[in-house]
């Protein structure tokens, strides 16, 4: 089994980092376009193996996507992360250039590979690897919902001060101030959190789960990495261990939740195949309003990439 996770900055980093530690490839190839600096980071990496007790293959490549041929999974987290005071949105025109051509690498090398989208917008850089790929969209998807889920479960937990092991919860929509966290199917040890909490304090902590990316750029200057890179490695782990784990993942929509032609956050069934099932929850009025609302919020960015493939084109 072999993985590939393209960019070796912080997120991808940590990706590889956890993918390695849970041995979920013999093969792990960390790809970046930065001489030598995948190469670094794959040998301090590999070099934990024999603490860490793993025998996870790690290789870096500057560049040479040849290394990754016949990967099962890749990984793309390559592109500029937020400065304080940025959107999410805002670093569309130089990630959408980046990620379109690593995802023209890895298809000619990889053309059977599941792809996890994780550079920002998440959800617009999703559909510009889907473009570029031009494969079932079934194999490509973006990594947002398991981040966003963990960091609602994560502020529960404190407030609650209970184990993060024991809060199922679901989140869909987008990646930005519009994604949707459902109190209604949010559950802390199989009771519902609405029983455990006053509805202003969970008010509180969704909002701060909308803003929970942000709220690390203003404290570290740069976007998070731990938190997003273990969640890309989850999905990768749920992917070639075929366990069909249920999570909220960037899926493009084709009538699902009466909507067409959109990437957005929604619960799915992750496998070998990749998206093997988008489950459809039955919202109610207020949930659904919300969803409409971010899928707009989205549509709008994917317009902005269409408009400039489209100027591309006419060039
Ligand atoms: C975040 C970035 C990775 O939410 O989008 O932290």
């Amino acid at each position: 089994m072999k993985v590939t996770v393209v960019g070796a900055g912080n997120v991808g980093a940590t990706c590889a980092d956890v993918i390695a530690h849970k041995e979920l490839a013999n093969e792990l190839v960390l790809v970046d376009i930065k001489e030598n600096f995948s190469e670094g980071k794959a040998l301090d990496i590999w070099q934990t193996s024999p603490i860490n007790m793993y025998d996870t293959r790690i290789k870096g490549s500057t560049n040479d996507y040849s290394k990754t041929a016949n990967s099962e999974v890749v990984v793309i987290t390559s592109g500029l992360p937020r400065k304080p005071g940025m959107s999410r949105d805002d670093l569309i025109s130089t990630n959408a250039g980046i990620v379109k051509s690593v995802t023209e690498n890895i298809i000619r090398y990889s053309p059977n590979a599941k792809i996890i989208v994780v550079s920002n917008p998440l959800d617009v850089m999703t559909y510009c690897a889907y473009l570029t790929s031009k494969v079932d969209s079934k194999r490509v998807f973006g990594m947002a919902g398991i981040l966003d889920t963990a960091r609602y479960k994560a502020f529960l937990a404190e407030a609650l001060d209970c184990s993060p092991k024991d809060i199922q919860a679901v989140l869909m929509g987008g990646h930005g101030d519009t994604m949707v966290p459902l109190p209604r199917y949010t559950t802390v040890g199989g009771i519902p959190v609405t029983e455990l909490i006053a509805k202003d304090k969970l008010d509180a902590i969704i909002d701060r789960t909308k803003k929970g990316g942000g709220e690390i750029v203003n404290l570290l200057g740069t976007s998070a990495w731990y938190a997003p890179g273990a969640a890309a490695a989850q999905m990768v782990e749920s992917i070639v261990r075929d366990q069909k784990r249920i999570f909220p993942v960037c899926a493009w929509l084709q009538g699902e939740y009466g909507m067409k032609d959109v990437y957005l956050g929604v619960p799915v069934k992750l496998g070998k195949n990749g998206i093997e099932q988008i489950i459809e929850l039955k919202l109610n009025e207020e949930e659904k309003a919300l969803l409409n609302s971010s899928a707009k919020a989205v549509k709008e960015v994917m317009a902005v990439l269409d408009n400039m493939n489209s100027a591309a084109v006419s060039k």
